[in-house]
């Protein structure tokens, strides 16, 4: 997708101050320091749209971002950083998934999951979450570029079998990485697809 414009709109705690949902919304999840930030400035062919940082826990709000006048995309704070108390982490679980459920204009959540790691706990946990609200995500893997294709194939396999012992059919998988500009027509064209699916069903 070709990208007229990427604007921030604005930082929140509560899902009743973000912009009026008159636009299809795509969020992005994952634990703390996956690329989150990373992959939305890479999207969107903005070096600091989204603030980035090596320290994780950088991103603490519900930050909207708006595409070509006409997408929204959200970039959310992390989960699974070690250095959070536990009132914090209940806080940001309250406040995420309030958002998540409270959206009506969210099509689709993309989780991002460090390509590195064979399938981890508290991510297989999230999504399942997710998948009991009947909220549709994609399993986006994140950082393709420090790993081998071999190591890459065999995480994703991993995370294919142990899906599919809970689940009766996968998401959309997507590999990317920011660093090397990898997997951004799969993100927009999955997210172009949908807005077309959205608007179809509108109708
Ligand atoms: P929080 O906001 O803290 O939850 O983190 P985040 O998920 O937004 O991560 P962020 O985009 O800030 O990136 C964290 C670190 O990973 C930074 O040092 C990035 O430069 C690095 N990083 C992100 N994506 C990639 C990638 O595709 N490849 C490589 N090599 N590094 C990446
Ligand atoms: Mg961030």
């Amino acid at each position: 997708m070709k990208i007229r414009s990427a604007e921030f709109l604005i930082s929140n705690t509560d899902h009743r101050k973000c912009p009026e949902a008159k636009f299809p919304e795509y969020a992005f999840i994952g634990r703390s320091n996956v690329g989150k930030s990373s992959l939305i400035n890479m999207l969107c062919e903005r070096k600091k749209l989204a603030k980035t940082s090596t320290t994780p826990g950088k991103t603490q709000l519900i930050n909207h971002f708006l595409i070509n006048e006409h997408i929204y995309l959200v970039d959310l704070p992390g989960y699974g950083f070690a250095k959070v108390s536990k009132k914090e982490r209940e806080k940001w679980e309250k406040m995420i998934h309030t958002y998540l459920n409270q959206r009506p204009n969210l099509l689709y959540t993309f989780v991002l999951l460090d390509s590195r790691l064979p399938a981890q706990k508290i991510d297989l946990e999230f999504m399942a979450k997710l998948g009991k609200k009947g909220l549709p995500f994609v399993m986006l893997f994140t950082k393709i570029d420090k790993l081998s294709s071999s190591t890459l194939n065999k995480n994703l396999a991993d995370y294919k079998k142990t899906m599919l012992k809970e689940w009766a059919e996968l998401p959309p998988i997507i590999t990317t990485s920011s660093e090397s500009k990898i997997g951004k027509e799969d993100v927009w064209n999955l997210i172009e697809q949908t807005n077309r699916d959205y608007s179809i069903s509108l109708h």
